[in-house]
């Protein structure tokens, strides 16, 4: 039996080209080593910089052959798009302004794509790549990639199966400290392009963090955000950029919740934690020690839930590599989404059937709903914290 299901699907590995992600970028490292994890991957072609003779350098540093390790992202399209054995895959890290301009440049040469969120800076970007996607058929991954723990993946699958009833309170926060800093960002280094709304986007914190807390809320419980009372703004005095949003939800089935993000938290560092409760229990994790689900029910002790530990359902395990007691954490959780995607790609290039529980990966709609949420919250907040909307009208053409 063939273990690398892309393989086996199409008797190779998937072709891989990479936008942005350049030289002292975090993600960029992240997105690549996600893509080996798995062996699902051949890293072809790329476009890792704006700067371009310092993208061609990069590119031949990763090993990639001169002309392939292109100057600009449009070059890299339109050359591998021309070659025989072209990438199939394109993923997108580049900063969040010029995500719509390459995806669905990506999409309209017939390339599937894999896109760092937020999917776009505004809805209607968003939408027009939904668009795409749906005339297209191609596939579309948005790496929220904290779906991509075991944990969560438990988290999901205990509400699917009933064991905490039915929903009725969503806490989330995601609370940061990186940008807690009187001086931040340091003027010596000209502006950073988050803090620039245009290239940015209209929310710093809601962009940056605001869209993975919604995410992470819908993809645990399966019920939408139908109206938001939020806050939003700067903590640190005299900051033009949005660091911190605190909301009340109400969700599509009744039920009701809090939401909490900031970047503004001194000494904290990446606390992404979620409480969901059901009629039957409560189920918490929180991304620093994401080996361990809680799960409290209404009528018994409270319990951990282990990665591969008692008690694993299927879509949780099929998220672990290693038996239970040997931590697994950011890495994996990345490459889980990537090797979900090229079930998925290589599914529908071999035209063979994929496994339906790798179907779960976040995709072109959920990027647009976190924009539709991200827009309902600023329209809520300029409005003094009035009950908004957060309802997405979906175009049916
Ligand atoms: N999923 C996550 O948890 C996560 C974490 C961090 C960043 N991100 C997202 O990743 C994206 C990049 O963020 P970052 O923190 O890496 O930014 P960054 O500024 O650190 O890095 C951006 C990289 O893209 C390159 N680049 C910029 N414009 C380009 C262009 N036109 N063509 C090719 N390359 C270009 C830059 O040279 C740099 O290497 C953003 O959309 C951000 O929201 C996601």
């Amino acid at each position: 039996m063939i273990e690398n299901r892309v393989i086996e699907m199409m008797g190779r590995r998937l072709r891989l080209a990479v936008i942005g992600g350049g030289p002292g970028s975090f993600i960029g490292a992240m997105h690549r080593a996600a893509a080996r994890l798995d062996d699902r991957y051949q890293l072809v072609a790329s476009a890792l910089s704006s700067d371009p003779e310092r993208a061609r350098l990069a590119g031949i540093g990763l090993g990639l052959s001169e002309d392939r390790a292109y100057g600009h992202p449009i070059e890299l399209l339109d050359g591998e798009a021309g070659r025989t054995d072209g990438a199939d895959v394109v993923a997108i890290m580049t900063p969040n302004d010029s995500h719509h301009l390459y995806a669905g440049g990506a999409l309209d040469r017939g390339f599937d794509v894999i896109c760092d969120k937020p999917i776009t800076n505004t809805l209607d970007e968003a939408l027009d790549l939904v668009g795409k996607v749906r005339s297209t058929g191609l596939v579309f991954c948005l790496t929220h990639n904290y779906t991509g723990y075991p944990m969560v993946r438990q988290a999901k699958a205990m509400v699917e199966d009933g064991q905490l009833g039915e929903m009725r309170l969503v806490q989330v926060e995601y609370v940061q400290g990186g940008k807690a800093g009187e001086n931040d960002p340091d003027p010596a280094q000209g502006l950073p392009w988050r803090y620039d709304p245009v290239r940015g986007g209209p929310s710093l914190v809601m962009g940056d963090i605001g869209t993975h807390a919604h995410n992470l809320a819908r993809f645990i419980t399966g019920i939408e955000v139908s109206e938001i009372a939020a806050e939003i703004g700067a903590i640190v005095p005299g900051r033009l950029v949005d660091d911190y949003a605190a909301a009340m939800l109400r969700f599509d089935n009744g039920a009701r919740g809090t939401f909490w993000v900031t970047q503004a938290a001194a000494g904290v560092e990446n606390c992404l934690r979620i409480r969901v409760s059901g009629t039957r229990g409560s189920v918490e994790w929180n991304q620093e020690q994401p080996t361990h689900l809680l799960f409290s029910p209404l009528d018994g002790p409270a319990e951990w839930r282990t990665p591969n530990g008692p008690g694993t359902l299927p879509f949780s395990a099929r998220a672990t590599r290693v038996v239970a007691g040997h931590p697994e954490a950011f890495h994996e959780a990345f490459a889980n989404i990537y090797s979900d995607a090229a079930e998925a790609i290589a599914a529908r290039r071999s035209g063979k059937p994929p496994d339906p529980l790798a179907l779960h990966f976040p995709n072109a709609m959920d990027g647009a709903l976190g924009l539709k949420f991200v827009e309902a919250a600023i329209a809520s907040s300029r409005a003094g914290g009035t009950w908004t909307s957060a309802v997405l009208e979906i175009p049916q053409t």
